[in-house]
């Protein structure tokens, strides 16, 4: 391996490492040492303090600002939501679409954002979704031909859950800014696990959760809203969305100016537990360096696929480095294979296409051999053939 990750260190931060082969970060994250530690500060403060609520607040802003680090975004930019779901709905609603609009989406991408547009069918606008191979990316030449004076938005995942392809969203982000329409990019699998640059994917809006590469337990999401995007205006509105927010609690019909930066999508009180989570796990992350997540990630593939190829095992998806990340969807048949793997205490998810293998900065060439070993093994006792 060419990069310099200390996988001794970064494993003894994942004690359920010890107990299992955990191979599922695509479907979440087992919880580090340090988000723990994070979680029981302010649980102890809540418990002998009943709650520090400025202390906290000012976390809250302190967390904002490393977020905004993580995407090369300004802290402006940035509002807390509590799931991916929760970011592509507010971003489905706040677009101005009218009746005959388009949005053009990917046959199969996440349910979550093809649900958060297709209700919008209710006001008229049109969701099309084009068709792409599990073994090939989106990149601008997909969109481009499908482009017309309806378009208003292109939606897609940065990496797809079902076959780890990673879209070339920059090439898609230079079409939409070429064509004046919004791009949405639901990074719930790359975030903590790749470089996610804002501006130099050229994205309106971004949405995740932050339950898997990002580490903490489920309830959590971010938004990213380009800050001259004013025209988006919030479905919802609390007193956190106003930019004059009544001190004496008493609503004021004549005052419903929003406030100007991301947070006029916020509304009522945060996930306060989970803000301190994240809090301690972007330090990790940015410690760590998404760059070199994303050197380890792939040596990681380079390695399953190099062993998959001497077994005669495919993957359904990409194998170009450019074109994948962290998620190998196995062409084996689930029925056959996924209690194998259960038996030998190792965790991977049943997939569409196959047996769904996905890494976390835990992961070792050595999980590789592990699970790459038992395949060879079944297929030797059984003869079973993929
Ligand atoms: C691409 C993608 N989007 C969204 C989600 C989940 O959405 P939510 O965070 O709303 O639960 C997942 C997986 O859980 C996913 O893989």
């Amino acid at each position: 391996m060419t990069h310099t990750f200390d996988s001794a260190s970064i494993r003894s931060e994942f004690p359920v490492m010890q107990h299992c082969l955990y191979l599922d970060s695509a479907h979440q994250t087992p919880l580090a040492n340090c988000v723990r530690d994070a979680l029981n500060q302010f649980l102890v403060e809540g418990n002998q303090m009943a709650g520090p609520k400025p202390v906290w607040m000012a976390r809250v802003e302190e967390t904002r600002a490393k977020v905004a680090k993580l995407l090369n975004a300004r802290p402006t930019e940035i509002a807390f939501t509590k799931n991916t779901s929760e970011g592509l709905n507010i971003a489905a609603n706040a677009v101005p679409l009218k009746t005959g609009d388009t949005v053009l989406m990917l046959e199969g991408d996440h349910p979550n954002n093809a649900y958060a547009w297709l209700n919008l069918k209710r006001k008229g606008v049109n969701v099309r979704f084009l068709k792409l191979q599990d073994a090939q990316v989106a990149n601008a030449d997909t969109f481009a031909s499908h482009i017309d004076e309806s378009t208003r938005v292109i939606s897609l995942s940065h990496v797809t859950f079902h076959a780890g392809q990673r879209h070339d969203i920059a090439s898609i982000g230079r079409l939409c800014a070429k064509a004046g329409i919004y791009l949405v990019v639901d990074v719930m699998q790359s975030i903590g696990v790749l470089p996610v640059d804002v501006k130099a994917m050229g994205v309106s809006v971004l949405a995740a959760g932050c339950h898997k590469g990002l580490l903490v337990p489920q309830g959590l999401g971010l938004l990213f809203v380009r800050e001259d995007l004013q025209e988006l205006q919030p479905a919802y509105v609390a007193m956190s969305s106003l930019e004059n927010p009544p001190s004496d609690y008493v609503a004021r019909p004549e005052d419903l100016m929003l406030r100007r930066d991301a947070g006029r999508f916020e509304f009522g009180n945060f996930n306060l537990p989970d803000l301190h989570a994240l809090s301690r796990s972007v330090d990790f992350i940015l410690r760590l360096d998404p760059v070199q997540i994303e050197a380890h990630m792939l040596s990681l593939g380079d390695h399953l696929l190099e062993k998959l190829d001497e077994l005669g095992v495919a993957v359904v998806g990409p194998r170009k480095r450019t074109e994948r990340a962290h998620i190998y969807v196995l062409d084996l048949p689930v029925a056959k294979w996924v209690n194998h793997f259960a038996q030998h205490h190792v965790r991977v998810s049943p997939e569409r296409g196959g047996v769904r293998i996905s890494f976390g900065v835990f992961n070792t060439l050595d999980d590789v051999d592990q699970v790459v070993g038992l395949i060879a093994q079944r297929q030797a006792q059984f003869n079973v053939t993929p």
